[in-house]
Protein backbone atom coordinates (compact mmCIF):
# COMPACT_ATOMS: atom_id res chain seq x y z
CA UNK A 1 0.00 0.00 0.00
CA UNK A 2 1.43 3.28 -1.07
CA UNK A 3 0.97 5.20 1.95
CA UNK A 4 3.73 7.51 2.24
CA UNK A 5 4.89 9.90 -0.31
CA UNK A 6 7.57 10.38 -3.07
CA UNK A 7 9.11 14.06 -2.35
CA UNK A 8 12.41 13.30 -4.30
CA UNK A 9 10.35 14.01 -7.42
CA UNK A 10 9.62 17.49 -8.75
CA UNK A 11 5.94 16.57 -8.32
CA UNK A 12 5.45 14.70 -4.81
CA UNK A 13 2.96 11.84 -5.26
CA UNK A 14 2.27 8.56 -4.10
CA UNK A 15 1.72 7.02 -7.79
CA UNK A 16 4.35 5.95 -8.59
CA UNK A 17 4.76 8.60 -10.70
CA UNK A 18 9.01 7.79 -11.66
CA UNK A 19 8.02 4.55 -13.63
CA UNK A 20 5.20 6.45 -15.73
CA UNK A 21 8.07 8.50 -17.75
CA UNK A 22 5.04 9.53 -20.55
CA UNK A 23 2.74 10.90 -17.50
CA UNK A 24 5.27 12.25 -15.84
CA UNK A 25 6.82 14.24 -18.57
CA UNK A 26 3.53 15.32 -19.50
CA UNK A 27 2.76 16.79 -15.65
CA UNK A 28 6.25 18.45 -15.84
CA UNK A 29 4.85 19.99 -18.98
CA UNK A 30 2.20 21.33 -16.91
CA UNK A 31 4.27 22.37 -13.82
CA UNK A 32 5.47 25.85 -15.05
CA UNK A 33 1.97 27.21 -16.59
CA UNK A 34 0.46 26.53 -12.58
CA UNK A 35 3.05 28.07 -11.15
CA UNK A 36 2.51 31.23 -13.65
CA UNK A 37 -0.97 30.86 -12.79
CA UNK A 38 -0.56 30.90 -9.09
CA UNK A 39 2.29 33.90 -9.15
CA UNK A 40 -0.13 35.76 -11.00
CA UNK A 41 -3.74 34.93 -9.77
CA UNK A 42 -2.39 33.50 -6.26
CA UNK A 43 -2.72 35.55 -3.19
CA UNK A 44 -1.65 38.61 -4.07
CA UNK A 45 1.02 40.90 -2.00
CA UNK A 46 2.10 37.33 0.21
CA UNK A 47 4.12 35.50 -2.62
CA UNK A 48 6.85 36.05 -0.43
CA UNK A 49 5.71 35.39 3.09
CA UNK A 50 6.99 33.03 5.24
CA UNK A 51 3.62 31.28 6.23
CA UNK A 52 3.12 28.22 8.32
CA UNK A 53 1.66 25.92 6.65
CA UNK A 54 0.46 21.78 6.54
CA UNK A 55 1.61 19.73 3.51
CA UNK A 56 0.49 16.66 3.14
CA UNK A 57 3.19 13.99 3.43
CA UNK A 58 1.26 11.24 3.62
CA UNK A 59 -2.16 9.94 3.43
CA UNK A 60 -2.65 7.60 6.24
CA UNK A 61 -5.40 9.16 8.69
CA UNK A 62 -3.05 8.91 11.80
CA UNK A 63 -0.94 11.81 10.55
CA UNK A 64 -0.59 13.00 6.89
CA UNK A 65 0.27 16.52 7.33
CA UNK A 66 3.30 18.33 8.75
CA UNK A 67 3.68 21.80 9.52
CA UNK A 68 6.37 24.52 8.51
CA UNK A 69 6.85 27.76 7.11
CA UNK A 70 6.80 27.91 3.20
CA UNK A 71 6.97 30.57 0.83
CA UNK A 72 3.78 29.60 -1.20
CA UNK A 73 5.13 29.24 -4.67
CA UNK A 74 7.46 26.77 -3.08
CA UNK A 75 4.45 24.65 -1.62
CA UNK A 76 4.90 21.22 -2.64
CA UNK A 77 1.66 20.26 -4.58
CA UNK A 78 1.77 16.29 -4.85
CA UNK A 79 -0.53 14.12 -6.03
CA UNK A 80 -2.35 11.68 -3.22
CA UNK A 81 -4.61 9.46 -3.70
CA UNK A 82 -6.09 7.42 -0.49
CA UNK A 83 -5.05 3.83 -0.42
CA UNK A 84 -6.77 1.49 -2.42
CA UNK A 85 -9.32 -0.68 -0.85
CA UNK A 86 -8.95 -4.22 -2.31
CA UNK A 87 -11.43 -6.08 -4.27
CA UNK A 88 -13.50 -2.62 -4.36
CA UNK A 89 -16.71 -2.99 -6.33
CA UNK A 90 -18.96 -0.92 -8.11
CA UNK A 91 -21.45 0.53 -5.39
CA UNK A 92 -24.45 1.65 -7.52
CA UNK A 93 -26.02 1.89 -10.85
CA UNK A 94 -25.81 -0.70 -13.55
CA UNK A 95 -22.65 -1.98 -12.95
CA UNK A 96 -22.93 -2.41 -8.81
CA UNK A 97 -21.36 -5.35 -8.05
CA UNK A 98 -18.77 -5.40 -10.75
CA UNK A 99 -15.25 -4.77 -9.80
CA UNK A 100 -15.11 -0.92 -9.90
CA UNK A 101 -12.51 0.36 -12.87
CA UNK A 102 -8.86 0.83 -12.85
CA UNK A 103 -9.54 2.64 -16.10
CA UNK A 104 -11.94 4.56 -17.79
CA UNK A 105 -14.47 2.24 -19.42
CA UNK A 106 -14.54 3.48 -22.81
CA UNK A 107 -18.84 3.85 -23.13
CA UNK A 108 -18.36 6.37 -20.42
CA UNK A 109 -15.27 8.62 -20.78
CA UNK A 110 -17.25 11.99 -21.87
CA UNK A 111 -19.46 11.80 -18.95
CA UNK A 112 -16.64 10.59 -16.28
CA UNK A 113 -14.14 13.61 -18.25
CA UNK A 114 -16.83 16.23 -17.56
CA UNK A 115 -17.15 15.39 -14.38
CA UNK A 116 -13.83 15.67 -13.40
CA UNK A 117 -12.90 18.94 -15.24
CA UNK A 118 -16.21 20.64 -13.71
CA UNK A 119 -14.72 19.52 -10.23
CA UNK A 120 -11.06 20.91 -11.50
CA UNK A 121 -12.60 23.98 -12.84
CA UNK A 122 -13.64 25.05 -9.10
CA UNK A 123 -10.79 24.96 -7.71
CA UNK A 124 -8.62 27.62 -8.88
CA UNK A 125 -11.86 28.98 -9.39
CA UNK A 126 -11.90 29.94 -5.66
CA UNK A 127 -8.24 30.93 -4.77
CA UNK A 128 -8.74 33.52 -8.07
CA UNK A 129 -11.93 35.27 -5.92
CA UNK A 130 -9.97 34.80 -2.52
CA UNK A 131 -6.44 36.62 -4.16
CA UNK A 132 -6.80 40.31 -2.69
CA UNK A 133 -8.36 39.39 1.01
CA UNK A 134 -4.88 38.62 2.52
CA UNK A 135 -4.77 42.57 2.57
CA UNK A 136 -7.26 42.92 4.68
CA UNK A 137 -6.64 39.97 6.96
CA UNK A 138 -8.08 40.45 10.18
CA UNK A 139 -5.18 38.66 11.84
CA UNK A 140 -2.04 37.12 11.05
CA UNK A 141 -4.18 33.54 12.37
CA UNK A 142 -6.81 34.59 9.40
CA UNK A 143 -3.98 34.91 7.24
CA UNK A 144 -2.51 32.06 7.38
CA UNK A 145 -6.02 29.97 7.60
CA UNK A 146 -6.71 31.98 4.08
CA UNK A 147 -3.81 30.31 2.21
CA UNK A 148 -3.73 27.19 4.06
CA UNK A 149 -7.32 26.35 1.64
CA UNK A 150 -5.42 28.59 -0.85
CA UNK A 151 -2.92 26.19 -1.18
CA UNK A 152 -4.93 23.06 -1.13
CA UNK A 153 -7.62 24.63 -3.69
CA UNK A 154 -4.00 24.48 -6.09
CA UNK A 155 -3.18 20.90 -4.34
CA UNK A 156 -7.17 19.91 -5.86
CA UNK A 157 -6.39 21.06 -9.21
CA UNK A 158 -3.24 18.91 -9.43
CA UNK A 159 -5.42 16.14 -8.10
CA UNK A 160 -8.00 16.46 -10.93
CA UNK A 161 -5.48 17.21 -13.75
CA UNK A 162 -3.38 14.00 -12.78
CA UNK A 163 -7.31 12.36 -13.31
CA UNK A 164 -6.87 14.19 -16.83
CA UNK A 165 -2.97 13.53 -18.01
CA UNK A 166 -2.93 9.66 -16.89
CA UNK A 167 -6.08 8.67 -18.06
CA UNK A 168 -7.44 11.02 -20.85
CA UNK A 169 -4.95 11.16 -23.32
CA UNK A 170 -4.44 14.10 -25.85
CA UNK A 171 -8.05 15.58 -24.47
CA UNK A 172 -6.81 15.33 -21.11
CA UNK A 173 -3.78 17.43 -21.53
CA UNK A 174 -6.44 20.11 -23.32
CA UNK A 175 -8.73 20.18 -20.38
CA UNK A 176 -5.84 20.29 -18.18
CA UNK A 177 -4.67 23.58 -20.01
CA UNK A 178 -8.37 24.97 -19.83
CA UNK A 179 -8.22 24.87 -16.47
CA UNK A 180 -5.27 26.89 -16.23
CA UNK A 181 -6.78 29.52 -18.95
CA UNK A 182 -10.15 30.30 -17.67
CA UNK A 183 -10.66 32.75 -14.95
CA UNK A 184 -13.00 33.58 -11.98
CA UNK A 185 -15.22 36.60 -13.53
CA UNK A 186 -13.65 37.20 -16.64
CA UNK A 187 -16.27 38.38 -19.49
CA UNK A 188 -14.46 35.81 -22.15
CA UNK A 189 -13.43 33.34 -20.95
CA UNK A 190 -15.08 32.73 -16.95
CA UNK A 191 -14.78 29.75 -14.56
CA UNK A 192 -17.50 26.93 -15.71
CA UNK A 193 -20.33 27.93 -12.44
CA UNK A 194 -22.08 30.80 -11.41
CA UNK A 195 -20.98 30.93 -7.64
CA UNK A 196 -17.41 30.35 -8.68
CA UNK A 197 -17.62 33.71 -10.68
CA UNK A 198 -18.52 36.00 -8.24
CA UNK A 199 -16.87 38.43 -5.72
CA UNK A 200 -14.93 37.53 -2.74
CA UNK A 201 -14.78 40.59 -1.31
CA UNK A 202 -14.37 40.70 2.36
CA UNK A 203 -13.82 38.30 5.16
CA UNK A 204 -17.34 38.06 5.97
CA UNK A 205 -17.90 36.72 2.75
CA UNK A 206 -14.67 34.49 2.95
CA UNK A 207 -15.71 32.89 6.05
CA UNK A 208 -19.61 32.00 4.03
CA UNK A 209 -17.95 31.11 1.11
CA UNK A 210 -15.96 28.65 2.92
CA UNK A 211 -19.02 27.32 4.71
CA UNK A 212 -21.43 27.34 2.09
CA UNK A 213 -19.52 26.94 -0.81
CA UNK A 214 -16.92 24.25 0.05
CA UNK A 215 -19.48 22.55 1.56
CA UNK A 216 -21.16 22.11 -2.11
CA UNK A 217 -17.33 21.23 -2.63
CA UNK A 218 -17.94 18.44 0.24
CA UNK A 219 -20.86 17.21 -0.93
CA UNK A 220 -19.86 16.35 -4.18
CA UNK A 221 -16.57 15.13 -3.95
CA UNK A 222 -18.61 12.75 -1.14
CA UNK A 223 -20.43 11.74 -4.47
CA UNK A 224 -17.51 11.23 -6.50
CA UNK A 225 -15.48 9.19 -4.26
CA UNK A 226 -18.59 6.45 -4.69
CA UNK A 227 -17.51 6.35 -7.90
CA UNK A 228 -17.37 2.93 -9.62
CA UNK A 229 -14.07 4.23 -11.66
CA UNK A 230 -11.98 4.07 -8.60
CA UNK A 231 -9.10 6.44 -9.18
CA UNK A 232 -11.49 8.91 -8.81
CA UNK A 233 -12.74 7.63 -5.76
CA UNK A 234 -9.62 7.56 -4.22
CA UNK A 235 -8.19 11.17 -5.18
CA UNK A 236 -11.34 12.27 -3.78
CA UNK A 237 -11.66 10.85 -0.86
CA UNK A 238 -8.15 12.45 0.40
CA UNK A 239 -9.64 15.72 -1.19
CA UNK A 240 -12.35 15.48 1.55
CA UNK A 241 -9.30 15.03 3.94
CA UNK A 242 -8.07 18.59 3.77
CA UNK A 243 -12.07 20.24 2.85
CA UNK A 244 -12.73 19.74 6.77
CA UNK A 245 -10.56 22.56 7.33
CA UNK A 246 -11.96 24.74 5.07
CA UNK A 247 -15.63 24.57 6.43
CA UNK A 248 -14.01 24.98 9.80
CA UNK A 249 -12.17 28.11 8.92
CA UNK A 250 -15.97 29.10 7.48
CA UNK A 251 -17.86 28.08 10.49
CA UNK A 252 -15.46 29.24 13.19
CA UNK A 253 -14.74 32.29 11.47
CA UNK A 254 -18.69 33.30 11.40
CA UNK A 255 -18.77 31.83 14.94
CA UNK A 256 -16.40 34.40 15.72
CA UNK A 257 -17.88 37.22 13.97
CA UNK A 258 -21.21 37.05 15.71
CA UNK A 259 -19.38 36.25 19.13
CA UNK A 260 -17.75 39.32 18.85
CA UNK A 261 -20.69 41.35 17.96
CA UNK A 262 -22.83 40.10 20.99
CA UNK A 263 -20.45 40.79 22.91
CA UNK A 264 -20.01 44.27 22.22
CA UNK A 265 -23.47 44.64 22.27
CA UNK A 266 -23.60 43.02 25.45
CA UNK A 267 -20.72 45.65 26.91
CA UNK A 268 -22.73 48.61 25.26
CA UNK A 269 -25.98 47.99 26.70
CA UNK A 270 -27.23 47.40 23.50
CA UNK A 271 -30.60 44.58 23.49
CA UNK A 272 -32.01 45.13 20.28
CA UNK A 273 -30.09 43.41 17.62
CA UNK A 274 -31.79 45.94 14.57
CA UNK A 275 -30.13 49.04 16.40
CA UNK A 276 -27.70 49.02 13.46
CA UNK A 277 -26.50 52.62 13.48
CA UNK A 278 -25.10 52.16 17.00
CA UNK A 279 -23.70 48.42 16.55
CA UNK A 280 -22.16 49.47 13.41
CA UNK A 281 -20.92 52.37 15.11
CA UNK A 282 -18.50 49.94 17.53
CA UNK A 283 -17.23 48.63 14.77
CA UNK A 284 -18.61 45.19 14.45
CA UNK A 285 -21.06 43.62 12.30
CA UNK A 286 -24.87 43.52 13.36
CA UNK A 287 -26.47 40.50 13.21
CA UNK A 288 -28.74 41.32 10.10
CA UNK A 289 -26.29 41.68 7.87
CA UNK A 290 -24.87 38.28 8.70
CA UNK A 291 -28.08 36.97 8.10
CA UNK A 292 -27.65 38.76 4.62
CA UNK A 293 -24.28 37.68 3.52
CA UNK A 294 -25.87 34.04 4.47
CA UNK A 295 -28.97 34.67 2.37
CA UNK A 296 -26.11 35.42 -0.59
CA UNK A 297 -23.80 32.62 -0.16
CA UNK A 298 -26.56 29.99 0.22
CA UNK A 299 -28.57 30.66 -2.15
CA UNK A 300 -25.72 31.25 -4.61
CA UNK A 301 -24.45 27.81 -3.26
CA UNK A 302 -27.65 26.04 -3.82
CA UNK A 303 -27.30 27.07 -7.52
CA UNK A 304 -24.31 24.84 -7.46
CA UNK A 305 -26.24 21.45 -7.34
CA UNK A 306 -28.01 21.84 -10.81
CA UNK A 307 -31.41 21.74 -11.68
CA UNK A 308 -33.55 19.45 -8.88
CA UNK A 309 -34.95 16.94 -11.02
CA UNK A 310 -31.46 16.14 -14.09
CA UNK A 311 -31.28 13.62 -16.28
CA UNK A 312 -27.46 14.03 -16.35
CA UNK A 313 -27.31 13.13 -12.93
CA UNK A 314 -29.68 10.05 -13.53
CA UNK A 315 -27.13 8.72 -16.19
CA UNK A 316 -23.67 9.47 -14.25
CA UNK A 317 -25.55 7.62 -11.55
CA UNK A 318 -26.58 4.86 -13.37
CA UNK A 319 -23.20 4.66 -15.78
CA UNK A 320 -21.58 4.08 -11.50
CA UNK A 321 -19.55 7.16 -11.78
CA UNK A 322 -21.25 9.80 -9.84
CA UNK A 323 -23.01 8.45 -6.53
CA UNK A 324 -25.66 9.53 -3.50
CA UNK A 325 -24.16 11.45 -0.32
CA UNK A 326 -23.19 8.41 1.49
CA UNK A 327 -24.53 5.77 -0.66
CA UNK A 328 -22.95 2.68 0.91
CA UNK A 329 -24.32 3.84 4.12
CA UNK A 330 -27.87 4.14 2.73
CA UNK A 331 -30.05 0.86 2.89
CA UNK A 332 -31.49 0.38 -0.70
CA UNK A 333 -31.15 -1.86 -3.82
CA UNK A 334 -28.63 1.60 -5.02
CA UNK A 335 -30.43 1.05 -8.76
CA UNK A 336 -33.29 3.54 -7.79
CA UNK A 337 -35.25 1.66 -10.42
CA UNK A 338 -39.20 2.01 -9.07
CA UNK A 339 -38.77 4.37 -6.34
CA UNK A 340 -39.50 7.94 -6.06
CA UNK A 341 -38.26 11.40 -3.99
CA UNK A 342 -40.27 14.05 -2.65
CA UNK A 343 -39.14 17.15 -4.20
CA UNK A 344 -40.24 20.56 -3.81
CA UNK A 345 -41.69 22.40 -6.21
CA UNK A 346 -44.00 25.16 -6.56
CA UNK A 347 -47.22 24.36 -8.78
CA UNK A 348 -49.62 26.79 -9.33
CA UNK A 349 -49.03 29.73 -7.40
CA UNK A 350 -47.95 27.49 -4.07
CA UNK A 351 -44.82 25.30 -2.97
CA UNK A 352 -45.76 21.29 -3.03
CA UNK A 353 -43.80 18.33 -2.71
CA UNK A 354 -44.03 16.04 -5.47
CA UNK A 355 -43.00 12.85 -6.02
CA UNK A 356 -40.18 12.30 -8.96
CA UNK A 357 -38.24 9.30 -10.35
CA UNK A 358 -35.68 9.30 -7.32
CA UNK A 359 -33.28 8.17 -10.23
CA UNK A 360 -33.88 11.74 -11.77
CA UNK A 361 -34.24 13.68 -8.53
CA UNK A 362 -30.62 12.83 -7.52
CA UNK A 363 -29.41 16.47 -7.74
CA UNK A 364 -32.51 17.48 -5.24
CA UNK A 365 -31.59 15.03 -2.66
CA UNK A 366 -27.96 15.91 -2.65
CA UNK A 367 -29.16 19.64 -2.46
CA UNK A 368 -31.34 18.42 0.71
CA UNK A 369 -28.70 16.57 2.17
CA UNK A 370 -26.39 19.77 1.78
CA UNK A 371 -28.74 21.94 3.63
CA UNK A 372 -29.52 19.42 6.06
CA UNK A 373 -25.00 19.70 6.73
CA UNK A 374 -25.77 23.26 7.13
CA UNK A 375 -28.48 24.05 9.28
CA UNK A 376 -25.96 22.15 11.68
CA UNK A 377 -23.35 24.72 11.40
CA UNK A 378 -26.34 27.71 11.64
CA UNK A 379 -27.69 26.04 14.56
CA UNK A 380 -23.98 26.25 16.23
CA UNK A 381 -24.08 29.57 15.27
CA UNK A 382 -27.26 30.10 17.19
CA UNK A 383 -25.96 28.45 20.06
CA UNK A 384 -23.79 31.09 20.09
CA UNK A 385 -26.14 34.28 19.98
CA UNK A 386 -27.97 32.51 22.74
CA UNK A 387 -24.94 31.81 25.16
CA UNK A 388 -24.55 35.50 24.85
CA UNK A 389 -28.38 36.38 25.78
CA UNK A 390 -29.16 38.08 22.12
CA UNK A 391 -32.51 37.81 20.75
CA UNK A 392 -31.76 36.38 17.39
CA UNK A 393 -31.94 33.90 15.03
CA UNK A 394 -30.13 33.03 12.21
CA UNK A 395 -32.24 30.92 9.32
CA UNK A 396 -31.37 29.06 5.86
CA UNK A 397 -33.28 30.90 3.68
CA UNK A 398 -35.97 29.07 1.76
CA UNK A 399 -34.95 27.04 -1.55
CA UNK A 400 -37.17 29.29 -3.69
CA UNK A 401 -35.34 32.53 -2.61
CA UNK A 402 -32.71 34.19 -5.36
CA UNK A 403 -32.32 31.43 -7.45
CA UNK A 404 -30.75 30.75 -11.18
CA UNK A 405 -30.58 27.22 -11.67
CA UNK A 406 -33.58 24.75 -11.15
CA UNK A 407 -36.99 24.26 -10.58
CA UNK A 408 -37.26 28.18 -8.66
CA UNK A 409 -35.71 30.02 -11.48
CA UNK A 410 -37.62 33.21 -12.71
CA UNK A 411 -39.45 32.57 -8.91
CA UNK A 412 -39.64 35.44 -6.82
CA UNK A 413 -39.78 34.51 -3.19
CA UNK A 414 -38.57 36.20 0.05
CA UNK A 415 -35.95 34.18 2.45
CA UNK A 416 -39.05 32.79 4.23
CA UNK A 417 -40.78 31.74 0.84
CA UNK A 418 -43.27 34.25 0.71
CA UNK A 419 -43.96 34.69 -3.14
CA UNK A 420 -44.31 38.17 -4.93
CA UNK A 421 -44.04 39.50 -8.12
CA UNK A 422 -40.86 40.67 -9.43
CA UNK A 423 -41.14 44.41 -9.13
CA UNK A 424 -41.98 44.32 -5.35
CA UNK A 425 -39.03 41.57 -5.01
CA UNK A 426 -36.41 43.93 -6.55
CA UNK A 427 -37.89 46.44 -4.22
CA UNK A 428 -37.51 44.81 -1.30
CA UNK A 429 -33.78 42.67 -1.90
CA UNK A 430 -32.25 45.43 -0.18
CA UNK A 431 -34.07 43.92 3.16
CA UNK A 432 -31.88 40.12 2.41
CA UNK A 433 -28.92 40.19 0.58
CA UNK A 434 -26.41 42.83 1.52
CA UNK A 435 -27.01 46.18 -0.36
CA UNK A 436 -24.68 49.24 -1.13
CA UNK A 437 -24.94 50.62 2.08
CA UNK A 438 -23.73 47.01 3.76
CA UNK A 439 -21.46 46.58 1.33
CA UNK A 440 -19.26 49.83 2.02
CA UNK A 441 -20.12 49.50 5.89
CA UNK A 442 -17.84 46.14 5.33
CA UNK A 443 -15.50 47.55 3.23
CA UNK A 444 -14.60 50.22 5.56
CA UNK A 445 -14.58 47.90 8.67
CA UNK A 446 -12.14 45.16 7.08
CA UNK A 447 -8.68 47.25 7.81
CA UNK A 448 -5.91 44.80 8.17
CA UNK A 449 -4.41 43.75 11.89
CA UNK A 450 -0.91 42.21 11.40
CA UNK A 451 0.52 42.44 14.99
CA UNK A 452 1.30 39.29 16.28
CA UNK A 453 -1.53 37.26 18.15
CA UNK A 454 -3.91 40.67 17.97
CA UNK A 455 -7.36 40.56 16.16
CA UNK A 456 -8.96 43.68 13.98
CA UNK A 457 -11.80 44.83 16.61
CA UNK A 458 -14.58 43.22 15.15
CA UNK A 459 -13.90 39.32 15.44
CA UNK A 460 -12.50 37.23 18.61
CA UNK A 461 -9.56 35.47 18.61
CA UNK A 462 -9.99 31.49 18.01
CA UNK A 463 -10.02 29.23 20.69
CA UNK A 464 -7.02 27.37 20.28
CA UNK A 465 -4.38 28.28 17.41
CA UNK A 466 -3.39 25.82 14.61
CA UNK A 467 -0.99 23.48 15.09
CA UNK A 468 -1.75 23.66 18.84
CA UNK A 469 0.55 26.82 18.71
CA UNK A 470 0.31 29.58 21.45
CA UNK A 471 -2.04 32.78 20.64
CA UNK A 472 1.30 35.20 20.24
CA UNK A 473 2.60 32.67 17.74
CA UNK A 474 3.53 34.27 14.31
CA UNK A 475 1.37 32.27 11.55
CA UNK A 476 2.97 34.74 8.79
CA UNK A 477 6.40 36.11 8.71
CA UNK A 478 5.58 39.08 6.67
CA UNK A 479 8.36 39.85 3.99
FE1 LIG B 1 -11.11 21.94 -3.14
FE1 LIG C 1 -12.12 23.65 -0.26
Amino acid sequence: MNIHVNYDDLIPNNVDLSNDPKLKRALEKWHPGYINWWKDMGPEGFQTADVYLRTAVSVDPKGWAKFGYVKMPEYRWGILLAPQVEDRTVPFGEHKGELAWQDVPGEYRAMLRRLIVIQGDTEPASVEQQRYLGKTAPSLYDMRNLFQVNVEEGRHLWAMVYLLQRYFGRDGREEAEGLLARRSGDADNPRMLGAFNEKTPDWLSFFMFTFFTDRDGKMQLESLAQSGFDPLSRTTRFMLTEEAHHMFVGESGIARTIERTCEVMKANGIDDPHDKERIRALGVIDLPTIQKKLNLHYSLSLDLFGSEVSTNAANAFNAGLKGRYQETKIEDDHMLRDVTYPVLELKDGKFVTVDEPALAALNGRLRDDYSADCQKGVTRWNKVIEKAGVNFELKLSHPAFHRYIGGFTNVYASPTGELMDKAAWEKRKGEWLPNTDDMDFIYHLMQPEYGIGKYANWISPPKVGIDNKPGDFEYVKLA
